[in-house]
Protein backbone atom coordinates (compact mmCIF):
# COMPACT_ATOMS: atom_id res chain seq x y z
CA UNK A 1 0.00 0.00 0.00
CA UNK A 2 2.68 2.31 0.80
CA UNK A 3 4.61 1.36 -2.22
CA UNK A 4 1.38 2.06 -3.99
CA UNK A 5 1.11 5.68 -2.73
CA UNK A 6 4.70 6.61 -2.97
CA UNK A 7 4.37 5.36 -6.98
CA UNK A 8 1.58 7.68 -7.16
CA UNK A 9 3.23 10.68 -5.52
CA UNK A 10 6.08 9.96 -7.87
CA UNK A 11 3.98 10.15 -11.09
CA UNK A 12 1.86 13.48 -9.68
CA UNK A 13 5.83 14.86 -8.86
CA UNK A 14 6.39 13.83 -13.27
CA UNK A 15 3.24 15.22 -14.52
CA UNK A 16 3.61 18.43 -12.51
CA UNK A 17 7.42 18.79 -14.16
CA UNK A 18 6.20 18.45 -17.47
CA UNK A 19 3.12 20.92 -17.35
CA UNK A 20 5.85 23.22 -16.31
CA UNK A 21 8.45 22.35 -18.75
CA UNK A 22 5.83 22.48 -21.46
CA UNK A 23 4.35 25.62 -20.15
CA UNK A 24 7.49 27.36 -21.07
CA UNK A 25 8.02 26.38 -24.38
CA UNK A 26 4.21 27.22 -25.10
CA UNK A 27 5.28 30.69 -23.48
CA UNK A 28 8.34 30.97 -25.31
CA UNK A 29 6.58 30.47 -28.39
CA UNK A 30 3.88 33.10 -27.92
CA UNK A 31 6.60 35.30 -27.13
CA UNK A 32 8.54 34.76 -30.14
CA UNK A 33 5.62 34.51 -32.73
CA UNK A 34 4.25 38.27 -32.70
CA UNK A 35 7.77 39.50 -32.65
CA UNK A 36 8.46 37.40 -35.71
CA UNK A 37 5.55 38.90 -37.14
CA UNK A 38 6.84 42.71 -36.81
CA UNK A 39 10.28 41.65 -38.28
CA UNK A 40 8.44 40.09 -41.11
CA UNK A 41 6.14 43.49 -41.55
CA UNK A 42 9.73 45.43 -41.79
CA UNK A 43 11.28 43.08 -43.88
CA UNK A 44 9.93 43.43 -47.32
CA UNK A 45 6.84 43.26 -49.13
CA UNK A 46 3.83 40.62 -49.63
CA UNK A 47 5.83 37.67 -52.49
CA UNK A 48 9.30 39.30 -51.55
CA UNK A 49 12.58 36.77 -50.81
CA UNK A 50 12.18 37.54 -47.15
CA UNK A 51 8.21 37.40 -46.82
CA UNK A 52 8.64 33.41 -47.97
CA UNK A 53 11.40 32.96 -45.13
CA UNK A 54 9.77 34.61 -42.93
CA UNK A 55 6.49 32.77 -43.33
CA UNK A 56 8.76 29.47 -43.16
CA UNK A 57 10.05 30.50 -39.58
CA UNK A 58 6.36 31.30 -38.68
CA UNK A 59 5.05 27.85 -39.91
CA UNK A 60 7.71 25.94 -38.40
CA UNK A 61 7.31 27.92 -34.64
CA UNK A 62 3.57 27.40 -34.80
CA UNK A 63 3.95 23.39 -35.61
CA UNK A 64 7.28 22.53 -33.98
CA UNK A 65 7.24 24.48 -30.90
CA UNK A 66 3.69 26.18 -29.79
CA UNK A 67 1.26 23.40 -31.18
CA UNK A 68 2.57 20.56 -29.69
CA UNK A 69 3.36 22.64 -26.48
CA UNK A 70 -0.24 24.15 -26.09
CA UNK A 71 -1.86 20.25 -26.52
CA UNK A 72 0.31 19.21 -23.78
CA UNK A 73 0.20 21.83 -21.49
CA UNK A 74 -3.44 21.20 -21.21
CA UNK A 75 -3.54 17.38 -21.27
CA UNK A 76 -1.24 17.68 -18.55
CA UNK A 77 -2.92 20.72 -16.69
CA UNK A 78 -6.50 18.36 -16.97
CA UNK A 79 -4.79 15.38 -15.17
CA UNK A 80 -3.42 17.29 -12.76
CA UNK A 81 -6.57 18.96 -12.26
CA UNK A 82 -8.62 15.51 -12.35
CA UNK A 83 -6.11 14.25 -9.77
CA UNK A 84 -5.69 16.76 -7.46
CA UNK A 85 -9.41 17.85 -7.27
CA UNK A 86 -8.72 21.38 -8.32
CA UNK A 87 -12.46 21.75 -10.59
CA UNK A 88 -13.75 22.55 -7.19
CA UNK A 89 -11.18 25.14 -6.17
CA UNK A 90 -11.65 28.83 -6.70
CA UNK A 91 -8.17 29.78 -8.26
CA UNK A 92 -8.49 26.97 -10.68
CA UNK A 93 -12.14 28.03 -11.99
CA UNK A 94 -10.20 31.60 -12.67
CA UNK A 95 -7.09 30.06 -13.72
CA UNK A 96 -8.84 28.22 -16.60
CA UNK A 97 -10.69 31.19 -17.58
CA UNK A 98 -7.33 32.86 -18.21
CA UNK A 99 -5.76 29.87 -20.14
CA UNK A 100 -8.74 29.48 -22.34
CA UNK A 101 -8.14 33.20 -23.17
CA UNK A 102 -4.73 32.46 -23.62
CA UNK A 103 -5.41 29.62 -25.90
CA UNK A 104 -7.77 31.63 -28.01
CA UNK A 105 -4.89 34.44 -28.63
CA UNK A 106 -2.70 31.77 -29.69
CA UNK A 107 -5.66 30.67 -32.15
CA UNK A 108 -5.95 34.44 -33.47
CA UNK A 109 -1.98 34.60 -33.95
CA UNK A 110 -1.96 31.11 -35.66
CA UNK A 111 -4.87 32.61 -38.62
CA UNK A 112 -2.91 35.66 -38.94
CA UNK A 113 0.44 33.78 -39.99
CA UNK A 114 -2.15 32.14 -42.08
CA UNK A 115 -3.50 35.67 -43.62
CA UNK A 116 0.52 36.12 -44.10
CA UNK A 117 0.79 33.12 -46.13
CA UNK A 118 -2.11 34.67 -48.28
CA UNK A 119 0.12 38.40 -48.42
CA UNK A 120 -2.56 40.20 -46.33
CA UNK A 121 -1.50 42.09 -43.90
CA UNK A 122 -4.12 43.64 -41.62
CA UNK A 123 -2.37 44.27 -38.27
CA UNK A 124 0.13 47.40 -37.73
CA UNK A 125 3.40 47.01 -35.87
CA UNK A 126 2.29 48.99 -33.03
CA UNK A 127 -0.86 46.50 -32.48
CA UNK A 128 1.31 43.92 -32.48
CA UNK A 129 4.06 44.85 -30.67
CA UNK A 130 0.95 45.62 -28.01
CA UNK A 131 -0.26 42.43 -28.48
CA UNK A 132 2.82 40.96 -27.38
CA UNK A 133 2.74 41.96 -24.25
CA UNK A 134 -0.85 39.82 -23.52
CA UNK A 135 1.17 36.80 -23.04
CA UNK A 136 3.29 37.85 -20.10
CA UNK A 137 0.63 39.76 -18.51
CA UNK A 138 -1.61 36.48 -18.75
CA UNK A 139 1.27 34.70 -17.37
CA UNK A 140 1.71 36.19 -14.26
CA UNK A 141 -1.88 36.64 -13.52
CA UNK A 142 -1.73 32.37 -13.91
CA UNK A 143 1.25 32.00 -12.04
CA UNK A 144 0.21 33.84 -8.85
CA UNK A 145 -3.09 31.98 -9.14
CA UNK A 146 -1.53 28.18 -9.46
CA UNK A 147 0.85 29.21 -6.89
CA UNK A 148 0.00 31.68 -3.86
CA UNK A 149 -3.66 30.29 -4.35
CA UNK A 150 -5.62 33.45 -2.79
CA UNK A 151 -8.76 31.78 -3.49
C1 LIG B 1 -3.83 25.19 -20.30
C2 LIG B 1 -4.45 24.67 -19.27
C3 LIG B 1 -3.87 24.49 -17.90
C4 LIG B 1 -4.41 23.65 -16.97
C5 LIG B 1 -5.65 22.78 -17.16
C6 LIG B 1 -3.58 23.74 -15.77
C7 LIG B 1 -3.79 23.03 -14.58
C8 LIG B 1 -2.96 23.04 -13.50
C9 LIG B 1 -3.22 22.38 -12.22
C10 LIG B 1 -4.49 21.59 -11.88
C11 LIG B 1 -2.18 22.62 -11.41
C12 LIG B 1 -2.06 22.21 -9.92
C13 LIG B 1 -1.24 21.00 -9.69
C14 LIG B 1 -1.08 20.81 -8.19
O1 LIG B 1 -2.10 20.86 -7.46
O2 LIG B 1 0.02 20.63 -7.73
C15 LIG B 1 -1.22 23.40 -12.15
C16 LIG B 1 0.00 23.83 -11.67
C17 LIG B 1 0.76 24.81 -12.23
N1 LIG B 1 0.48 25.49 -13.41
FE1 LIG B 1 -1.02 25.03 -14.71
N2 LIG B 1 -2.55 24.62 -16.00
C18 LIG B 1 -2.70 25.13 -17.29
C19 LIG B 1 -1.89 26.09 -17.88
C20 LIG B 1 -0.87 26.76 -17.24
C21 LIG B 1 -0.18 27.92 -17.75
C22 LIG B 1 -0.47 28.60 -19.09
C23 LIG B 1 0.76 28.28 -16.81
C24 LIG B 1 1.74 29.43 -16.80
C25 LIG B 1 1.73 30.46 -17.62
C26 LIG B 1 0.68 27.34 -15.72
C27 LIG B 1 1.50 27.35 -14.61
C28 LIG B 1 1.45 26.45 -13.58
C29 LIG B 1 2.40 26.38 -12.48
C30 LIG B 1 3.62 27.28 -12.28
C31 LIG B 1 1.97 25.35 -11.65
C32 LIG B 1 2.66 24.84 -10.37
C33 LIG B 1 2.00 25.38 -9.13
C34 LIG B 1 2.55 24.75 -7.85
O3 LIG B 1 2.60 23.55 -7.74
O4 LIG B 1 2.95 25.48 -6.96
N3 LIG B 1 -0.34 26.44 -16.00
N4 LIG B 1 -1.74 23.68 -13.41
Amino acid sequence: MAQMQDALAMIYLWLKAGHILFVIFWMAGLFMLPRFFVYHHEDGAPGSDSDKVWIHREQRLLKIILMPSMIAVWVLGLTLAWTTGAFAQGWFHFKLLLVLALSGYHGWMASYAKKLVRGERSLEGRKLRILNEVPGLVAVLVVILAVVRPF
